[in-house]
C-alpha cells in the first residue's frame, strides 16, 4: 500500500485514478458527513453548486431530506442547516438524506469521485478509515485535503498524517515503504508534533480562526477529537455516500 497526500483538490492529479481516494475536510464537511451517517442518516449527497442541490433535492420526499449549505463558514440563507456537525442530532437526521454543498469539502469529494473506492475521513472517524485500509489493502491511496479555496490547510493535512501514523503503528511498514510522496512524510511529521494538542492546532489554522470568529468554538472542540465515531462514509454512486455496514 502506498499513500499519497494532496493538500487541495487543485493539486490532485487528474489521472490515473488511485484504487482508493479519501476526501478530508476536518473543518467541517467530512466531520459533518461522518456525524450524520453515525446518527442514522440514510445518505449524504454532495453538490458543488447550490442551484443543482435545490433541483435534485426537490424530487426527494420533504420528510426524508435535509438541505445543508455553507459558504465562507456561514449557513446559506434558506437552507435548514449550515455545516455544523453538532446540529446533526439523531432526532433530526434519522432516516433522512443530507443534501450538502460547502465551500471546499464537497469539491474535494467531487474531484475524486471517479476512483473505484471513495471515502470521507475526518479525525473523528480516523480509526474506521484505517481499519478499512488495513483490511482492503488498496495498492494506491490518495488522501485529498479540501484546503481553503485552493490553498493548504493545517487541519486536513494533520488528519492525513493521523491516518498514516496509525497505519505505521499497526503494520511492519516503514515510513519510506508507505510514503508515495513527500507530502505524506510532512503530514506524518505534523501529526507527530501536534497529536496531543489537536485542538491547539485547529485554533492556529486559518479556517479554525474563521470559525472562531463565527463563534463555532464547540465545533472546533468536536472536530479535534480522534476516533470517536465508528463510521465509514463510502461512496455508493457518484456523489452519494452511505455508511459502510
Ligand atoms: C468547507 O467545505 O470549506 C468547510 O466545510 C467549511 C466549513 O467549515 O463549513
Amino acid at each position: 500500500m502506498k499513500l499519497f497526500v494532496y493538500h487541495t483538490p487543485e493539486l490532485t492529479p487528474k489521472d490515473p485514478a488511485p484504487e482508493c481516494a479519501i476526501a478530508i475536510d476536518v473543518l467541517r464537511a467530512t466531520s459533518t458527513m461522518a456525524t450524520v451517517l453515525a446518527a442514522g442518516g440514510e445518505a449524504v449527497q454532495v453538490f458543488s453548486d447550490l442551484d443543482q442541490l435545490m433541483e435534485v433535492s426537490e424530487k426527494w420526499p420533504p420528510a426524508k431530506r435535509l438541505r445543508a449549505g455553507e459558504r465562507g463558514g456561514a449557513k446559506v440563507a434558506g437552507f435548514e442547516l449550515g455545516n455544523s456537525p453538532l446540529d446533526c442530532t439523531p432526532e433530526l437526521v434519522q432516516g433522512c438524506r443530507l443534501f450538502i454543498s460547502t465551500t471546499n469539502g464537497t469539491r474535494a469529494l467531487q474531484r475524486v469521485q471517479d476512483a473505484p473506492i471513495v471515502l470521507a475521513a475526518a479525525l473523528i472517524n480516523r480509526a474506521a478509515v484505517v481499519k478499512f485500509l488495513l483490511e482492503k489493502q488498496p495498492e494506491t491511496v490518495w488522501l485529498v485535503g479540501s484546503g481553503w479555496e485552493g490553498s493548504f490547510s493545517l487541519e486536513d493535512t494533520v488528519c492525513a498524517g493521523a491516518i498514516a501514523h496509525s497505519i505505521l503503528q499497526q503494520t511492519h511498514l516503514s515510513q519510506e515503504e508507505l510514503a508515495g510522496n513527500d507530502e505524506l512524510i510532512s503530514a506524518i511529521s505534523l501529526y507527530s508534533q501536534w497529536q496531543d494538542n489537536l485542538l491547539g492546532l485547529l485554533h492556529q489554522a486559518s479556517h479554525g480562526k474563521r470559525l472562531l470568529r463565527l463563534e463555532c468554538h464547540e465545533d472546533l472542540k468536536y472536530c479535534s477529537q480522534t476516533d470517536i465515531l465508528d463510521v465509514l462514509p463510502i461512496q455508493q454512486e457518484a456523489g452519494v455516500l452511505k455508511k459502510q455496514i
